[in-house]
Formats: structure tokens, sequence, C-alpha cells
């Protein structure tokens, strides 16, 4: 009996001693891998890892590659979504208490302020990193060969990221937050500009009926509010979390990340390929082959992994672990020291001037101050579908993983990177000093300048542009694409400084905000 007691309580005491090996090897499931196989089987059956391959080809591991990119999009997001967990025990989405609960957050509650501004700022840097992911997709052309309709699903998680981010902007009910409401409730408005100027609003106000639906009612209030914080921790989140799912699950599907397509085979001179496992029997011995797999390649590949692949055990995750830290790091300082700005509690009576939206939209209103409805409907909706034909306009398949496609193609997108800021920057200058058309013509029907303003004209120019592209020198669809791609891009950066630092007070050109007038 004694004996049994002392035996329970040392193999008590080893099972205390093993604790940390035996829960790694039951999350593990077999211990630490020692062989190709091992690590094959953790990948495959570990539920988080099997989202990834259990090879990863070599060149997706190439940082110039990927840039990590759209891992870091991912990883920002999972910040955003737990720093977001946390600022709901103490957020209130009442009109009355909102911004007293952030300012609570940002003062009583224990690094509330850096709990707010990691949330803020990550979430912003999903807006960069995105956008950032989508160029590197886009230059290495990667939305081909299969990929098209997961492009798609990308232009889907982008939208929801400017939404995610726009919801929770409006949050913290303070003067930033209201006038940025209201201007987002006028861009949905906007199509009332057409009806309007075709006279049928009394019959068919959709402008009318989708701000109303947006609000909760005519005016900006706790209706208002409540949608938008639905929209913010439902809406948004549970669509990108499905949209995530399927991109994610295309890439598998899709035989991994776009490569180039003649890399030299490497095989076990590189270091990759690991040693053979140990065989059975009484006379156990090294296998130094199996018949495991069919390869291309003119010779046996014994000892090479297969067509340029790595176990994703460990470098693939290894990789992925190390962007994941790096992420958190810079967001944890640039959040401690930037604060996310708070001004003055909502005040309905009390107009900001210059009322902006969030930097991220005042491309688009700047836009807006042309013609409301190109600006808030038909231009962004132009360029999103624009965006999203790109993969079924352009179906050459030659070059696909690499940059630029080949030498012309980063000469185009030089050209295109000069030609467009020049055009760009000259309509605004000559917008700036001369006006448009209701400035000559002051009772010029609106519907010509719908139609005939200075955002079409650009993209007039970006479309003839791309066409021109095409159809001079060696005809290439792949070529118009990087032209109209790089000039979207440029323009984008150019109207959103324009937005952001070059407009104040009633929407005048200032060259720096010392200039304002004093008011
Ligand atoms: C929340 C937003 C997004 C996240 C978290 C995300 C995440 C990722 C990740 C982790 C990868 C694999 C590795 C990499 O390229 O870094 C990837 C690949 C891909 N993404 Fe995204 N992505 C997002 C948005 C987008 C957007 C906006 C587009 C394009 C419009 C896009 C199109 C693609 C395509 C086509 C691939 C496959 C690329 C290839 O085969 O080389 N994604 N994405």
């Amino acid at each position: 009996m004694n004996e049994l007691h002392r035996s329970g309580i040392s193999e008590f005491i080893g099972n205390i001693k093993n604790l940390q090996r035996s829960f790694l090897g039951s999350f593990l499931r077999g211990g630490k891998p020692t062989s190709d196989k091992s690590r094959a089987a953790l990948m495959f059956n570990n539920f988080f890892l099997h989202v990834q391959g259990v090879k990863t080809h070599i060149n997706t591991l190439r940082p110039t590659y990927t840039f990590g990119l759209g891992i870091i999009s991912f990883f920002l997001l999972i910040i955003v979504v737990i720093s977001g967990v946390m600022l709901m025990v103490y957020y209130n989405p009442s009109i009355e208490r909102a911004y007293n609960t952030i300012k609570d957050i940002n003062y009583v509650v224990f690094a509330g302020r850096l709990l707010r501004n990691v949330h803020k700022w990550a979430g912003e840097g999903m807006i960069i990193f995105v956008m950032l992911h989508m160029t590197r997709v886009f230059f290495t052309g990667s939305y081909g060969k299969g990929r098209e309709f997961n492009w798609i699903i990308g232009i889907i998680l982008l939208i929801l990221t400017f939404g995610l981010n726009l919801s929770g902007y409006m949050l913290p009910w303070d003067q930033l937050a209201y006038w940025a409401l209201v201007i987002v409730a006028n861009i949905i408005q906007s199509p009332k500009e057409i009806t309007d100027s075709l006279g049928i609003t009394q019959y068919f106000d959709i402008g009318g009926f989708s701000k109303e639906l947006f609000l909760g009612g005519y005016t900006a209030g706790q209706e208002s509010l409540t949608r938008v914080y639905f929209l913010h921790v439902m809406f948004f989140p549970i669509f990108l979390f499905i949209f995530l799912g399927v991109h994610f699950w295309r890439i598998r599907k899709d035989g991994g990340l776009t490569r180039p397509e003649n890399l030299e085979p490497v095989g076990k001179d590189t270091g990759y390929a690991s040693r053979p496992e140990k065989t059975g029997g009484i006379f156990p011995t090294f296998k130094t082959y199996g018949l495991m797999e069919l390869a291309r390649g003119k010779t046996p590949a014994v000892d090479k992994d297969i067509e340029n692949t790595v176990p994703s055990w460990p470098n693939l995750l290894l990789a992925e672990f190390a962007v994941f830290m790096l992420t958190l790091a810079v967001v944890v300082v640039y959040s401690f020291f930037i604060d996310a700005p708070l001004r003055e509690p909502a005040n309905s009576l009390i107009p900001e001037n210059p009322a902006k939206a969030p930097w991220y939209f005042l491309g688009l209103q700047e836009l807006l101050s042309y013609s409301a409805f190109m600006g808030g409907v038909g231009l962004p909706g132009v360029a999103l579908l624009g965006l999203a034909l790109i993969p079924y306009l352009d179906r050459e398949e030659g070059n696909v993983g690499i940059w630029f496609s080949n030498k012309q193609g980063i000469i185009e997108a030089i050209k295109a990177l000069i030609v467009g800021a020049l055009v760009n920057v000259g309509i605004l200058v000559f917008v700036v000093n001369f006006g448009w058309f209701r400035n000559w013509w002051p009772n010029i029907p609106q519907l010509l300048i719908t139609m005939v303003n200075p955002g079409n004209i650009w993209v007039g120019f970006m479309i003839g542009w791309s066409l021109w592209v095409m159809r001079k020198g060696k005809a290439s669809t792949r070529m118009g694409a990087i032209a109209m791609f790089t000039m979207f891009l440029v323009s984008f950066l150019i109207f959103t400084y324009m937005g952001t630092y070059l407009r104040g007070p009633n929407w005048d050109f200032f060259w720096s905000k010392s200039q304002w007038p004093i008011h």
C-alpha cells in the first residue's frame, strides 16, 4: 500500500516535471518534429496550421517578393480585434455617454490611452498595408492564372477594411466623428444630384432614401450612432473574417503564391533538405531514398526537395512569427508616442470648417467638391469596377510572378508615374487658379457639371493613356494595365495630399495650415 502510495507520488512529481514537454507534445501531436515526415504531419494535423501547405515554395519566403504585406495586414486585423474587444468593455454607444467613455478610456482606465491608440493606429495601418499588398499582387501579375476570383475577394476585403475604419472613426462622438458622419451621409445622398437635374426626385429619391437608411432618420443622432456601432463591431468584422477565410482557402487551392516559372531546381546543397529518416527492424539504417512523390525533372531527385519547396515547419512559421513580433512592436511603440485625436464633444450647431472626412477619404472629398455624385458614387464606382475587372481584361499569363513583368513593364510604370503626376497636378493647378464651369457660367445646368468636371477628365485621361499604351509598339494588355494601375495609385496619393494639406476653411486652397484665416 505504502509502496503504491510512494510510486503514485513519484509519478505525480515526474508528471509535474514533464508538464511542459507533455503539454507541447499534446499540442503538437507527437512532440517536436525531427523529420520531414513529422513536420508534414504537424502542419497537417493542427487546426491553425493546416490553413498553410505542408511545404512552402522558396520564392514565397523571399522577403522581396511579398514583403510580408498580406500577412502584416492580417496581423494588424488580429491586433485591431483584440484591442477592440477590450475597448468594448468601457465604450458605450449612446450619444450622451460615448464621448465621456472615450475620455475615461484616455484618462481613467489603466493603460486605456495606449489601448485606444493601438486600436486606432493598427486599424489605419491596415488601410496602408492592404493597399500596399494589393500593389504587390498587381505588379507581380499575381491576379492571373486562376487567381482572378481571389483578386475579386481582395477588392471586397479592401472595401470592408475602409468600412471598418470609417465606422470606427464616428464612434467617439466628438466634432470629428459627428461631421464625418454628416459628410458620409451627404455622400450617400449624392444620387440626388442626378435625380434633381432630371426633375424626378419627388418620384424616385434613391439618394434621400439611402441617407435615411444610413442615419436611421433625417438627421444624425442616436439611431445613426447605433447603426454605425453595429456596422463597426458586427457587420464589417464578421464579413472580413468570412472573406478572409475564402481568401486564404483560395491561396491553398491555387497551389500557394505565384512564382516565376523557370526557377532553377535546388536540392540538398541549399541546406533545405533534411537528414533521411531511420528505418525500423533488427538492423536499422538510414533510408537514402524512397518512392515518395513524382517530381518534375530530368533525373531522379534523390535527397532533393520537390520543386524548390521547403517544409513549412519551421521555415514559414518562423518567418511569420518574426513578422508578427515586428508588427506588434512597431504598433505599440508608435501608439506610445502618438495619441489618437479627440476633439470637443459633437455639436450639431457648430459646423467644423473645414469639415473633413478621415484622411483616407480626403481624395474622394476633393472629387466631391467638383461634383457630389461623381465624387461620392460615380468615380469610386468606376475605380472599383475597373480594379475588379483587371484580371479579366488582361489575361496574359507570361511573366507571372515577376515584378513589373519585364523591362518594358518598368519603363511603362515610370512613364505613367511621371506623366500621371504632371497631368494630375496640372488639372489641380488649373482648378485652383481658374475654377470650373460654375465660376464662369453661374446658371449652367448641374447635369453638365456632373458629366464634365476635373475628376471625370482625369479618369478619361487615364483610360486614354492606357489604351494608347496597348496600341503602340509591342501591344500588350499587361502593359496597359500597368500604366492604368500606376496612374490610379499616383492620383490616389495626389488627391489625398491635396485634400489633407492644401484645403482649408470653405475647402479653399492654402499652401499651409498657418495661412488659414483666424475666425
Ligand atoms: C484584409 C485584407 C487582406 C488580407 C489580410 C490579405 C492577406 C493575404 C495574404 C496573407 C496573402 C498571402 C501572402 C502575401 O501576399 O503576403 C494574400 C495573397 C493574395 N491576396 Fe490578399 N489580403 C488582403 C487583401 C487583398 C486585396 C485588397 C487584394 C487585391 C485586390 C488581394 C489579392 C490577393 C491575391 C490575388 C493573392 C495571391 C497572390 C499570389 O498568388 O501571389 N488581397 N493575401
